[in-house]
């Protein structure tokens, strides 16, 4: 049987009491975040099978003849395997900073200080760690200058780089200030940026701007748990609102230019303890709370379980934005299921309706899919805004022969009983992961970003790995056990129909090194040693049709590689960008003519033991005494006939 979901967190470190925190296993966990994940999974392994580094020489898989003949769809000079303390990109493109944490978007933004970090401050500025990246064109002016508003999602704080003085936390003396500058490093932010003489620009000031925090910034519960006794706290006796959204990881556009962003690792955010048999403990227990990660609950109760246990109930949503409305209110749509949600991307059905991919980022959790009731209204823009408020969530079982079936989470439906605890929708949806459970969805590698191909209707499932699968655990959609460096799964739905129930599905690729046996990676023989990646995270797809995806763990070198999808090169690999150290590619997201694209590049010079004094790299401003920050970096072809 596969781990009970919950029992082992692994993107957060284990659980510390909330009164009496070790402090130095807060310390440990705010240290090693990224070595739980890097040298704990995937680094370590990455040794055991006899994989050093990136900069080592290989021999690159030789093509067959036809294959030699063929041409790629990604004619740029492909990156070499390396790692640096700054980024690079391939010859034919162009690398430029848009923003970094930390800018002003207001007029009266106050200038980046490092050494004052204020939560006033910060919430003026763009935060922390962004990930999700999503373009909302803006019409073109008489200026005939090229506007948009990017989405941005802010999904953690990277305190030992972001605070000069870390004595703070080394010392025990974690501060109401400090954990106001986390909260308001979290959340998201709207930028309008405008393309002028071919570079794009952030316009400071812009009426369109906006920062939403991690607390402080009023929300919506929508949808069929809205006002549910189980989302009540003394703040919301109602529970209907909430006042934020937190650990935001990737997301989507919808065809109505909103923004879509999902709670991911809520957990991590909160402390505290219900006892063992409080009516939410074993609920709790599944989503791996609470995580510790953040000490915010010495202070708010909304983060602390032992004075507000229903609170994390009101985390671990899609949240729906309106970009083109500064005032409006952010809605937590709770039709589409409560979990560690990457993603969610969406498309509009044939017959109209709304589908929304969305992935459960931990082991052996679900893929989900949400199809709305109501049909998209192309003509009648308010019409869509409340759609995601009725519909069915369903979550994917993939059996041996190919076949994919989508599990609807329906009340009073097969186990979704009151003999199951499930005593209304409500229920179902706060506690998705034990609704699929019961339902027999398929535990999985660590579902992140889930997408449809715009031009074939393909869906694709990034796993990013699964370090403790057993080998008694594999099944074929889930091949590999210690599977460290992920894998990609295609599924065509029934008669190309994204509300289908039923589809087919079968692995893209097995990432991994293909020249190493002991990885059991499956590439097309036309990938260079430069092609391979591990730990996918994030897909986008061009204007063209043409698959991207960025990586969070590959080896210590993450970037953004293309990926033949279609035709004698299919699953062939190619890499245009890599990060500088210690830093994931995050929220890859291209402008509607695919010209420019959009990175999000998060805890760039993180490692073990960085910190603001010693990170791995200063990047992007290398100015002494400066820390790194994570920033947003535009792509650009020098010649659109060899992007
Ligand atoms: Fe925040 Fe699943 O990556
Ligand atoms: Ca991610
Ligand atoms: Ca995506
Ligand atoms: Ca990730």
């Amino acid at each position: 049987m596969p781990h009970k979901p919950g029992e082992l967190d692994t993107t957060h470190a284990p659980r510390l009491s909330a009164h009496s925190p070790v402090i130095s296993s807060v310390i440990e966990m705010r240290l090693n975040r990224r070595q739980f994940l890097l040298a704990g999974a995937t680094v370590s392994m990455a040794a055991s099978l006899g994989l050093s580094g990136c900069d080592r020489e290989q021999p690159a898989a030789v093509p067959s003849e036809p294959l030699q003949n063929t041409p790629s769809r990604f004619p740029f000079t492909e990156l070499k395997r390396a790692t640096g303390g700054d980024h690079a990109v391939a010859a034919e493109y162009r690398a430029d900073v848009l923003i970094r944490w930390g800018d002003p978007l207001f007029a009266d933004s106050p200038p980046f200080d490092p050494h004052n970090l204020t939560a006033e401050s910060q919430a003026r500025q763009f935060g922390y760690n962004n990930d999700f990246l999503g373009f909302v064109p803006l019409p073109t002016g008489a200026d005939g200058v090229e506007r948009g508003l990017l989405c941005v999602n802010h999904e953690s704080a990277s305190s030992n780089l972001m605070f000069a003085d870390f004595s703070w936390i080394t010392s025990g003396w974690i501060t109401e200030q400090t954990c106001g500058v986390e909260m308001a490093a979290h959340g998201g932010s709207v930028v309008e940026i405008a393309r002028v003489d071919g570079v794009w620009r952030v316009v400071t000031g812009s009426a369109f701007n906006r920062r939403i925090l991690g607390h402080g910034t009023p929300m919506q519960l929508t949808g069929p748990a809205t006002g549910h006794e189980r989302l009540r706290t003394a703040v919301d006796p109602t529970g209907t609102q909430v006042n934020g959204m937190i650990n935001n990881c990737a997301g989507g556009i919808t065809a109505w230019q909103t923004w879509l962003s999902g709670e991911e690792n809520f957990n991590g955010s909160f402390i505290g303890e219900v006892p063992d048999d409080h009516p939410e403990a074993r609920n709790h227990g599944l989503y791996g709370l609470p995580g510790t990660f953040y000490q915010w609950g010495q202070w708010i109760a909304d983060f602390d379980l032992s004075r507000e246990p229903r609170s994390p109930n009101r985390y671990g949503w899609i949240v729906e934005i309106d970009p083109l409305n500064p005032a409006s209110v952010p809605k937590k749509r709770t039709a589409l299921g409560r979990f560690k949600h990457e993603g969610a991307e969406s498309v509009v059905a044939k017959n109209g309706r709304i589908v929304v991919y969305m992935g459960d980022d931990q082991k052996f959790e679900h893929v989900y899919k949400f199809v709305s009731r109501d049909v998209f209204n192309s003509a009648d823009r308010n019409a869509n805004l409340d759609i995601l408020d009725h519909g069915t969530l369903y979550a994917a079982r993939f059996d041996a022969d190919g076949r994919v079936y989508w599990l609807p989470l329906v009340h009073g439906e097969g186990p979704l009983t009151s003999a199951n605890d499930f005593n209304d929708q409500g229920d179902v949806l706060i506690e998705t992961r034990r609704a699929a459970d019961l339902l027999g969805a398929t535990p999985m590698d660590r579902p992140e970003d889930v997408q449809a191909s715009p031009t074939t209707g393909k869906v694709y499932v990034v796993l990013t790995n699964n370090d403790e699968r057993e080998s008694d655990q594999i099944d074929a959609a889930n091949p590999r056990a210690a599977n460290v460096f992920g894998h990609i799964i295609e599924i065509a739905e029934d008669g190309d129909d994204h509300t289908a129930t039923q589809g087919r599905w079968e692995i893209l690729v097995r990432c991994g090194d293909p020249t190493n046996d002991d990885a059991g990676a499956v590439w097309n023989a036309a990938t260079t040693s430069d092609g391979w990646f591990g730990s996918p995270d994030n897909i986008a797809f061009d204007s063209t049709g043409r698959m991207w995806i960025a990586t969070d763990g590959n080896d210590g070198c993450d970037g953004l590689w293309g990926v033949e999808t279609e035709g004698p090169l299919r699953g062939t690999g190619k890499a245009l960008y890599r990060a500088p150290d210690g830093a994931e590619v995050c929220g890859p997201c291209f402008t509607p003519d695919g010209l420019s694209l959009f990175l999000a590049i998060q805890h760039p010079g993180d490692a073990m033991t960085a910190t603001f004094d010693d990170p791995e790299t200063r990047w992007p401003d290398f100015v002494d005494g400066k820390p790194p920050r994570p920033s947003v970096v535009v792509l650009q072809p020098l010649n659109k006939g060899q992007a």
